[in-house]
């Protein structure tokens, strides 16, 4: 067991983490970043499979992740579009194929005006939502104690409305279904975007890629950092008191002044701490669960969707596949379409055979796409929900209440412990941009506690 001392320790080299270690070296600390894996980039996962390169975690970035589009630039790393000339598809309840361009969907007349007036709807009650500080708004705690399910029947009868308004928070998003979570977490994550409008514009939401994969952000962080980052070592016990802590990793302790626990914050019990945290802290880590969806990789020998005039956007929240896009990676003549299969559908498919459940999962991008769809040349699930130092997909996000009762304390420091990650974000929720934000203002937070003003 080596032992070294620093001025902070960093637990998780995802992006957060990453960002915050790169934020005190430059202010002239010392860091040591501990790492789990055997990579860095936690969510962020870029990888060859079979011979094409997926984006096995987090991919798209949109126009408003400035943090995100800044750190890219610092890091020299160029950004290109998704394909999307042509028609969008969307299947109705009976499976019937429908084409459209635009956001909304092509419904009946009457469908189409409530999931207007249901966007406009929310996109104002967003627009009351600090996204720094949800918690804060007058009916909070009201707008916490209903599901978003219930809450969108409360606003229309209109079924076919409500399915694919709720498919952008619930299968879309926080991938739980609209009975599990608050119609306060489900603005907040708009909120986080900048408005509901936003999220429902794949055009936005999805706008480019990162040539050469978004895990070169982490990547290059940690290529700066050099030999303070430490791979294949979970922290098991942190150690603490109010002068510093000493991190207890596989083959390796740090002691330092200050401990950033940069790991989504399902798995901050998985740590132990001497003494214990807070009763607090040891509470609302409980009232916090990752979300679980499967992106699907299918790689075709050409994109043939695109021959006949599909864009490869397509939606239904009827189908098993509930959105699915191009996916085509920079350069790369084959074509790509990338799928998602959400909460209780993935687990239903995952009580299938490897076999049944690729079977299954094309022949829903098939109802999409045609025949063509049934015969990728490389087929690839990334399954978070095994992954032991994550533990689903895409992020966290509270139970029923949990919001407004614990929010404001989730990132409220515990003496020499601070915590980051991008599901503890506002602004950037759940996305690499809210990773970002985290991370530096994580950093600030230290620096002004050890340099004060
Ligand atoms: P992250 O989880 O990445 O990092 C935490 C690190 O801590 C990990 O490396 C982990 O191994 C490590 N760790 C955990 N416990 C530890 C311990 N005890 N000791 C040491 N290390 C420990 N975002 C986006 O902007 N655009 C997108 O398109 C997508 N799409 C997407 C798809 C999929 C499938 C996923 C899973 C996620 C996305 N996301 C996304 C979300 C995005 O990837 C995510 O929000 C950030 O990468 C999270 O970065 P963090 O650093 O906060 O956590």
């Amino acid at each position: 067991m080596s032992s070294i001392e620093r001025d902070v320790v960093v637990i998780g080299a995802g992006a957060s983490g990453l960002t915050a270690a790169t934020e005190l070296t430059k202010a002239g600390l010392t860091v040591a970043v501990l790492e789990a894996r055997d990579r860095v980039g936690g969510r962020l996962w870029t990888d060859d499979i079979d011979g094409a390169t997926l984006e096995i975690g987090g991919q798209w970035v949109s126009p408003d992740q400035d943090a995100l589009i800044e750190t890219l630039a610092d890091l020299g790393l160029e950004t290109y579009s998704r394909y999307r000339d042509g028609i969008n598809i969307y299947l109705g309840e009976n499976g019937e194929r429908r084409t459209f361009e635009g956001d909304i969907f092509p419904v009946a007349q009457s469908t189409e005006k409530e999931i207007v007036a249901l966007i406009d709807r929310l996109d104002a009650l967003v627009a009351e939502i600090d996204p720094e500080r949800p918690w804060a708004h007058p009916r909070a705690k009201e707008l916490d104690e209903i599901s978003f399910r219930r809450w969108l029947e409360t606003q229309t009868d209109d079924e076919e409305a409500r399915k694919n308004i709720g498919m952008f928070i619930a299968g879309a998003m926080l991938t739980k279904p609209a009975h599990a979570f608050s119609a306060l977490q489900a603005l907040l994550m708009a909120a986080s975007a900048g408005s509901f409008s936003n999220l429902v514009d794949a055009d936005f939401i999805l706008d480019k890629r990162v040539k050469g994969g978004l895990q070169q952000v982490p990547l290059l962080l940690a290529e700066r950092l050099g030999d303070d980052v430490h791979l294949n070592a979970p922290v098991r016990t942190l150690r603490w008191d109010e002068n510093g802590v000493t991190a207890i990793a596989d083959g390796v302790e740090v002691h330092a002044r200050f401990a950033i626990l940069a790991v989504p914050p399902v798995l901050i019990s998985r740590i132990s701490y001497e003494p214990p945290l807070p009763r607090r802290q040891q509470q609302l880590h409980q009232h916090l669960s990752m979300g679980f969806v499967i992106k699907v990789h299918a790689v075709y020998e050409t994109p043939f969707w695109r021959d006949l005039g599909y864009s490869g956007t397509a939606f239904s929240p009827y189908e098993l596949v509930h959105e699915a896009y191009d996916n085509s990676y920079d350069g790369d003549p084959r074509g790509t379409l990338v799928g998602f299969v959400s909460d209780e559908n993935a687990d239903g498919v995952f009580e299938l055979s490897p076999e049944e459940r690729k079977q299954r999962i094309l022949e829903s991008l098939s109802h999409y796409y045609g025949e063509q769809a049934l015969n990728p040349v490389v087929y690839y699930e990334s399954d978070w929900g095994s992954e032991e130092w994550t533990r689903g997909a895409y992020a966290a996000s509270f139970d029923m209440g949990g919001l407004a009762r614990y929010g404001a304390d989730l990132r409220k420091p515990v003496g020499p412990i601070h915590f980051s990650c991008s599901d503890m974000a506002g602004k950037g929720y759940q996305h690499v941009d809210g990773a970002i934000r985290v991370g530096r203002e994580t950093a600030a937070a230290i620096l002004a506690a050890v340099v004060p003003a």
